[in-house]
């Protein structure tokens, strides 16, 4: 291959970041063997389920068949988003919520993804002040390491360790740590999934509270990530109160309700907000797919896209976890240091084992000669760059797998924890 003369950003954003990095060791392994029967524990795609498939396929027919269908596919349209959406999402949020939202509180994104991308150069990144560089704060890790790949510069998150709260026998929790948090004029916003990919942490509605009082006293946002949080997909598993103020942005995502191939994400913000982010989204992609908003505005307006969330996806993905978390407990070798972080909500297990010998890629090694794959760790902790053993520690289970497969991951870790 010649070699290109890219750009310093051209550089940093041509290189697969964390997760995506393993996401191409973990397909070849499928392909390296495709007669061998893997545990595939790895996806971060959700499960197609009957039920909610069966929702979008009624949507698709009703759309198809309409007057609608061919401008909605065949004419370009407003960034903000498509009409009818935007005051579907309002509407929704003021049901739901009582927010108090109007249309100029939203811009409707292709997907959350790019929403992280507009927000983290809007707010972090060289200053045009002259004043150095503006940081985007990760209050808590281990994150999602999308945030990674969405920033233009390589030093712009920066990323604070948790404090450790052991539950249990084999159950833990990350808290804030807020003694670690330093927030001064070099940061430019704040910015958390809840509940967390990957750990299935929800942070308490108190430490949202604190984390919202800072971002109010240095007046920055405080993005958060809603990809899992209610009122869809609903996958919190803990009580969690959203709450609406000129310095939180939601950024919503209709992908882990069964629509991630459409595209369609929403910010919910104070209108200063909307306002910086749309035409930076106009230059990037002019705008998201026009049908998967018409077929969100529907779901959304009829009440069914919540309700969907609350009565299937929910308990689906929960009953997984708890199965895992029994399996363990009768498979995993007696007092050995595995602990689960407590399922506060997504779709994924995250495991600690405290122990000296624990390093998450020689596990993931290991566990792949049992048939079993998982996610290493230690992708997941953006913008950490201190030593902490703790980072060499942990693995990603995504409960997408089936009941079988669940239970024979239980006992392939089983086999490798008893050989430590
Ligand atoms: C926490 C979190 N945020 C954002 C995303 C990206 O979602 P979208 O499909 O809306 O771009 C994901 C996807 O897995 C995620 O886990």
């Amino acid at each position: 291959m010649p070699k290109l003369k890219l750009s310093k950003v051209g550089k940093k954003m041509n290189h697969l970041t964390g997760v995506r990095e393993i996401m191409k060791d973990i397909a070849a392994t499928l392909r390296s063997d495709p007669s061998k029967k893997w545990l595939n524990l790895s996806p971060g795609n959700p499960i197609v389920l009957p039920e909610v498939l069966e929702m979008w396929r009624t949507y698709a027919n009703e759309l198809v068949n309409s007057s609608e269908f061919g401008p909605v596919i065949g004419r370009y349209g407003m960034t903000q988003g498509f009409d009818p959406f935007i005051d579907a999402v309002v509407v929704a949020y003021n049901k739901h919520y009582t927010w108090g939202i109007s249309r100029e509180n939203v811009l409707i994104t292709p997907g959350s993804q790019s929403l992280y991308f507009l927000c983290s150069n809007l707010f972090g990144g060289e200053r045009d002040d002259g004043k150095g560089t503006q940081k985007i704060l990760l209050p808590m890790c281990p994150e999602y390491t999308g945030y990674d790949g969405v920033v233009l510069d390589k030093d712009i998150l920066v990323s604070v360790r948790p404090h450790i709260e052991i539950l249990g026998a084999h159950e833990f929790k990350y808290q804030v740590d807020f003694s670690r948090i330093h927030v001064d004029e070099s940061i430019g916003a704040i910015m958390l999934s809840r509940p967390t990919n990957p750990t299935g942490n929800c942070i308490t509605d108190d430490e949202f509270k604190k984390l919202h009082a800072i971002a109010k006293q240095w007046d920055i946002p405080l993005i958060v990530d809603a990809a899992y949080s209610p009122p869809f997909p609903d996958l919190a598993f803990v009580p969690m109160t959203p709450f609406f103020d000129e310095h939180i942005l939601h950024c919503v995502s209709l992908s882990k309700a069964g629509l991630p191939g459409e595209r369609v994400g929403i910010a919910i913000g104070h209108p200063k907000y909307i306002e910086a982010l749309e035409p930076f989204q106009s230059n990037v992609g002019i705008h998201s797919s026009r049908f998967g908003q018409a077929l969100a505005a529907k779901a959304l307006s009829s009440g069914r896209l919540a309700e969907i969330s609350s009565l299937v996806i929910k308990p689906f993905y929960r009953k997984k976890l708890e199965m895992f978390r029994n399996a363990l407990h009768e498979r995993m070798p007696k007092d050995f240091p595995w602990y689960l972080h407590r399922e506060e909500g997504t779709l994924f297990a995250w495991m600690w084992i405290d122990h000296p010998k624990m390093n998450d890629l020689e596990m993931y090694q290991k566990l792949k000669e049992q048939g079993l794959i998982c996610v290493p760790g230690s992708s997941f902790f953006p913008g950490l760059n201190e030593d902490w053993a703790h980072k060499h520690q942990c693995l990603r289970f995504s409960m997408t797998a089936t009941d079988d497969e669940i239970r024979a991951a239980a006992i392939a870790l089983g086999v490798v924890c008893k050989k430590f």
